[in-house]
């Protein structure tokens, strides 16, 4: 085993793989059963998305295929099984499932822990034990066991699809029995939600969605540097997973010859040295919500200005664990171009190994956000944090990197984060282009304050802006992906028409590049306001803002970054 002695000196254990879900799937080891369903979902084509957490994978049997042996049971770490509990009616083993009746009771004592991997959907039951090591999304698979899938369905939409329908009806085993549903279902009580243990969030936050929970930070909260925690924008895809022994977490790194290194967190935190980076993470949806007005209607979360937050990370650098594991950080093998991200609920992205080696690309395993341990919803115990790149690349509750050839095969890299013409449609070549990775200059106008004269005289701003008289202060943010700094900020009070720089608030970053936002703050005389505020701005390779949305419209809503405009009136 190569580099075993170096990997153990920080704390490694050092493994063989036996898996690959480097997605790939170049080292399966199982196959497929050759069922006709699975091969019939293999020739889909892709569809569009219709909601924001359920973009239309079209990776299908094909990376089903790759994966096949992926998630063997041995390899999910379970104990050995127990026996399923004793049917409570008096059917025979070979009863017709057609006229075979379950109690729900009995189904729900079905778990991980147990034989048979029972489930059921509507008033049908299935076994999918021979289905679950052959499950493209993996062992996530096991948490509906016992239970319905629909909570699960609702989340992975991707699986209300007639080829999916088709591969659970093979595994149909009885129905529930009558006595125990309410109008042909089981009661709602008796369904599992998948966000039940989610952390209790700061009312103040303003809430899109709340399973998953999807909420922006407040535009007071976007004013001060660092945002505090509490107020940070939340972007879940899924549930919260619920670490409760830290000491049992263990990160995976699985490298291209199929070796594997893992660390606990105790290693990642005293065996390597430790970085802190101040960071921006912006959602590609930020401002997702002036593309819909200013041109169309765009697929998501209508997010405002605050899917954006700027805090203060400190862990390991991604280089160096992987360096410690034996992989050439220095002299990247030539088949080696992604660094895959493996959340522990399921959630799965990749950036280019480029920026996952390079020293000044800052890329972290953090586990401290703000000084303090990563709260839940952030990525406890510990998250990549990708500066300068889109936030959906920063994984959060991470527990595998895996060095492949291939992107993730998530549909959060092949399919959500994409942007497509104007004139493309929902169905687009979703092949065709790049997922996300550096963001383009942004800025948004986060507060307008309308000063008399008498409080500009007693704040000092009088002094600050040579005013005297009543006035406006606009404040707001400015940020660039790529760690390009924020050169300039223009801002117009009349639609446009003039233009005047914005002062560049001073702040203490840390880190190689400017990966954390700029505030900005402009003053000028209130009789000078007229039609609508605009913010635009420049970062150091010149790039700006378009005027409008239109010219590049993309259906999703991604990376919406015309001039912000706010009506004057904002300041009455
Ligand atoms: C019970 C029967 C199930 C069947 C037959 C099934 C089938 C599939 C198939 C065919 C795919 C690939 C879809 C594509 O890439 O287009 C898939 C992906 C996936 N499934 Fe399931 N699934 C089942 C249950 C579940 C459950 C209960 C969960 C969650 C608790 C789940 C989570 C996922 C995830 C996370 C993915 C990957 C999504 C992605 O990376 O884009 N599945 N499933």
């Amino acid at each position: 085993m190569r580099n075993t002695a170096i990997r153990q000196a920080f704390g490694a254990v050092v493994r063989s793989s036996t898996r690959r879900i480097g997605l790939s799937g170049k080292s399966a080891r199982v196959s497929l059963p050759t069922n006709a369903a699975a091969c019939a979902f293999a020739t889909n084509t892709p569809k569009g998305d219709s909601n924001s957490t359920g973009t239309r994978s079209t990776l299908a049997i094909g990376i089903a295929a790759g994966l096949a042996g992926c998630f063997t049971l041995a390899q999910l770490g379970r104990k050995p099984l127990a026996e399923a509990p004793p049917r409570d009616n008096d059917v025979k083993d070979d009863e017709d499932p057609q006229t075979r009746l379950f109690r729900l009771d009995e189904i729900n004592h079905h778990n991980r822990e147990t034989k048979g991997y029972w489930v059921y959907r509507g008033d049908r039951v299935y076994d999918i034990t021979d289905w679950v090591p052959n499950h493209p999304g993996g062992d996530v698979i096991l948490r509906a066991v016992g239970g319905s899938v629909e909570p699960y369905w609702n989340i992975f939409t991707i699986h209300r699809n007639k080829d999916v329908y088709e591969i659970l009806e093979q595994y149909f085993i009885g129905k529930i029995d009558p006595r125990d549903l309410v109008d042909g279902h089981a009661p709602q009580d008796k369904i599992d939600d998948p966000f039940k243990s989610d952390p209790v969030r700061d009312p103040a936050l303003i809430v899109h969605t709340p399973k998953p929970c999807n909420a922006e930070t407040p535009e007071q909260d976007l004013g001060p540097y660092v945002t505090p925690t509490e107020k940070f924008y939340v972007r879940n895809h899924l549930w919260v997973p619920n670490v409760t022994d830290p000491d049992s977490y263990r990160l995976t790194i699985e490298l291209p010859d199929g070796e594997e290194a893992s660390y606990s967190l105790e290693d990642l935190r005293t065996k390597f040295k430790q970085h802190t980076v101040t960071a921006t993470l912006q959602c590609s949806g930020n401002r997702r919500q002036h593309m819909t007005q200013g041109s169309r209607s765009t697929n998501g979360l209508q997010w405002n200005v605050g899917a954006i937050s700027n805090a203060e990370w400190t862990g390991v650098r991604l280089r160096d664990v992987l360096a410690a594991s034996g992989f050439a950080t220095s002299d990247i093998p030539d088949g080696v171009k992604h660094a895959q991200f493996v959340g522990a609920e399921a959630y799965g992205a990749s950036i280019p190994i480029d920026k996952a080696c390079a020293k000044n690309g800052d890329v972290l395993l953090a586990h401290t956000m703000n000084g303090a341990p990563i709260p839940r919803d952030h990525g406890y115990p510990l998250r990549a944090l990708v500066p300068g790149t889109v936030a959906a690349r920063s994984v959060k509750w991470l527990s595998r990197v895996i060095l492949s050839e291939d992107e993730s095969a998530s549909q959060w890299q092949r399919r959500d984060y994409k942007c497509f013409g104007p004139n493309e449609g929902d169905k687009p070549d979703w092949d065709a282009a790049p997922a996300i990775q550096e963001t383009p200059v942004q800025s948004a106008i986060t507060s307008v304050r309308r000063l008399t004269a008498d409080v500009l005289r007693n704040d000092g701003m009088a002094r600050a802006y040579g005013l005297e008289e009543e006035s406006i202060v606009l404040r707001g943010y400015a940020f660039s992906g790529g760690g390009r700094a924020i050169v300039r900020v223009d801002v117009s009070t009349d639609d446009g028409q003039s233009w005047q720089q914005a002062a560049l608030k001073p702040h203490e970053s840390k880190g190689s590049k400017a990966w954390s936002w700029q505030q900005w703050e402009l003053a000028i005389p209130a009789r000078k306001a007229r039609g609508n505020f605009c913010v635009k701005a420049v970062d150091e390779a010149y790039n700006s803002q378009p005027e409008g949305f239109e010219p590049y419209y993309n259906f999703r809503g991604n990376l919406a970054n015309g001039w912000h405009r706010v009506p004057v009136s904002r300041a009455d």
